[in-house]
């Protein structure tokens, strides 16, 4: 079976053609993965625009989809089934995919399979590296979000842990905003934080307690002792004030809090290098605590954050060190993109969708619980 997969939910317009192998263990074949990102009309505005988003979706989207099939040797003749970002995500975006992908596969007479997000971002682990040992712990952390799952058998996802605030895709973001190293910011700070010190500032990392006043019911509370569960949540707003307020001191004073004129490179390279700690030792700490608790045989890591080079190499590390084997997806599979999409539809259409149920009147959802 060829699926057509598209993908619109934030500023990359994708679209690609995959393809089932017929191998238990390594299911699904990329045949062709097109993305047109937005990123240089959303840099002028410091970040995503909706508006500007959605409309260059329209624009970019018939062209994407022609270049998938054509990149693949394919015409529409040979698409067997289609699969769509249903959401979470912009919703003006979200809809210009799905518009496009129910009057496809209603022009064609093929199914359509609506598909979650972040369940596309989890099994980009799959496309690249073939089924994970199982049970497994799969962090995905991206531009919008930044949720901890476990994974006991292929496609069923658990959620043990979400941000309470900011995703860290979005600290990076901000932070590189507040520095005056434009959007997006994690390739940018991924990069200076190479040349700084990441022990010149210590900024704090968020510890979530039972103390804290107003926590909602730590999110993994079903699958780990509750005194572990409340340590799984994520939270980043406190570091990037303090970077905020790190900034304001350094520059003496100035709280325009959206350049930083009096900030010397290697300032620059050492908040970005003790910012970047703070925020892996985070991630990975939750990550590889849970995973230690649930018994998992593998950690995956993906999303848009996974590109991220000190977070590779120190999940790597710690991997090795308790000989559990680490899954990233690699570059072009981590940051937004259509194939994952098209993994994960193929996942779903063959687990619970029988044809006969495919519907047309599914719609576009900016939020959307990711069925486990
Ligand atoms: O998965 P993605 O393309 O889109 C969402 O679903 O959000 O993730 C985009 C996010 C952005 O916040 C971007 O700054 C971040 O991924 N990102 C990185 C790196 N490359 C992209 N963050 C840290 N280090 C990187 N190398
Ligand atoms: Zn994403």
């Amino acid at each position: 079976m060829n699926l057509l997969a598209i993908e619109t939910s934030c500023d990359e317009t994708a679209a690609a053609l995959v393809a089932e192998t017929g191998d238990a263990a390594r299911p699904w074949q990329i045949r062709s993965s097109i993305v047109a990102s937005q990123t240089a009309i959303h840099r002028e505005w410091g970040g995503v625009v909706p508006e500007l988003a959605s409309r260059q979706h329209v624009r970019d989207i018939c062209g994407v989809v022609e270049a998938a099939l054509a990149d693949a040797g394919a015409t529409t003749a040979d698409v067997d089934a289609v699969a769509v970002t249903q959401g979470p995500g912009l919703v003006g975006s979200l809809l210009v995919g799905v518009s496009f992908a129910k009057a496809f596969a209603w022009a064609r007479n093929v199914p359509v399979v609506p598909v979650h997000h972040l369940a596309g971002h989890i099994e980009s682990l799959v496309l690249a590296h073939g089924e994970l040992p199982m049970p497994a712990a799969v962090l995905v952390v991206s531009g919008g979000h930044t949720s901890l799952y476990f994974i006991s058998e292929p496609g069923h996802y658990r959620v043990i842990g979400r941000t309470r605030d900011d995703a860290a895709g979005e600290a990076y973001d901000k932070v590189a905003k507040l520095l005056g190293l434009g959007y997006p910011g994690g390739p940018v700070i991924d990069r200076l934080a190479r040349e700084g010190r990441d022990d010149r500032f210590s900024f704090p990392a968020t510890r979530l307690t039972h103390a804290d006043r107003n926590a909602p019911r730590a999110t993994g509370s079903d699958l780990l002792p509750p005194d572990v569960a409340r340590r799984t949540d994520f939270s980043f707003s406190g570091l990037k004030t303090a970077v905020l307020r790190l900034v304001r001191e350094l520059a003496g004073g100035d709280d325009a809090g959206t350049s930083s004129p009096s900030l010397s490179p290697q300032d620059v390279a050492d908040i970005c290098a003790g910012f970047q700690r703070v925020i892996i030792e985070s991630l990975l700490d939750r990550t590889f605590e849970a995973a230690r608790w649930l018994g998992a045989r593998s950690i995956g890591i993906a999303g848009g954050v996974s590109a991220n080079s000190r977070l590779r190499a120190a999940a790597d590390a710690r991997g090795a060190a308790i000989a559990v084997p680490v899954f990233v997806p690699p570059l072009p599979l981590s940051t937004d993109n259509a194939a994952m999409i098209g993994a994960a539809g193929l996942r779903r259409y063959r687990s619970t969708l029988a044809p006969e149920s495919q519907r047309l009147d599914f719609n576009a959802e900016a939020s959307l619980p990711l069925p486990s």
